[in-house]
């Protein structure tokens, strides 16, 4: 089953609770935080302190998606404030093994992110260490986006990579999904939808957006 991992970004942050709950209550399988420094991104969003404030409105796993240089000075404070899940990207992780087996050690599970120009090899060597591969169909840094549609190819042979490595982890997307992009990256190989601005920007509401992104799939 696809599962449908709405992103906060797009969210009404003057009553961020109401709106997660919105999710929860809604059939979300999972939230995202969208988390930005103003310099590995152009944009600068929110810290371990939403992640904290989230983590009292849901019981839903939280992914924290670390879109920050040096994530590896950050991952306890994520692991502590409840994220369930820590997604860090390739381009800001040297080390990214070690930072891999930090994220493990805190108990949390694993991603790795790849911005559209990043190539797949660079998951090669610690693939079948992870959780997660968020494949970005936008370039990282806002909400409301163009899905990229050049990055169906790469979905696809991501998904054949994985399969090749006998690799457990979910192939997540991100950045432009709706009900009209939602389809062709699932059709590519993507198994996790992260929908921003498709879930948060629906005229007739959260449950509507999610419920659409759904039908999409059906
Ligand atoms: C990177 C962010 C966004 C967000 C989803 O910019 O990671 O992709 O999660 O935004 P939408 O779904 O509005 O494109």
């Amino acid at each position: 089953m696809t599962l449908v991992v709405p992103s906060i970004l797009s969210a009404d942050f003057a009553r961020l609770g109401e709106q997660v709950r919105e999710a929860a209550a809604a059939g979300a399988d999972r939230l995202q935080i969208d988390v930005m420094d103003g310099r590995f991104v152009p944009n600068i969003t929110v810290g371990p302190l939403v992640v904290e404030a989230v983590r009292r409105h849901t019981t839903l796993p939280l992914e924290a998606h670390l879109m920050i240089v040096e994530p590896e000075r950050y991952l306890s404070d994520f692991a502590s404030a409840g994220a369930d899940v820590i997604i860090v990207h390739q381009e800001a992780s040297p080390h990214l093994h070690r930072t891999i087996e930090q994220i493990r050690r805190l108990g949390k599970r694993t991603g790795v992110a790849i911005n559209p120009a990043t190539p797949l090899v660079v998951l090669q060597e610690v693939l079948n260490e992870l959780d997660l591969v968020l494949c970005m169909t936008v370039d990282p840094g806002f909400g409301g986006q163009e899905f990229i549609r050049a990055t169906l190819p790469k979905i696809e042979r991501l998904r054949g990579m994985i399969t090749q490595h006998g690799a457990g982890c979910d192939l997540e997307v991100d950045g432009g999904i709706s009900a009209a992009t939602a389809p062709l990256a699932v059709r590519a190989g993507a198994n996790v939808l992260v929908a921003g601005s498709a879930v948060y920007g629906d005229p007739e509401g959260v449950a509507a957006g999610i419920a659409r992104l759904r039908a999409a799939l059906a």
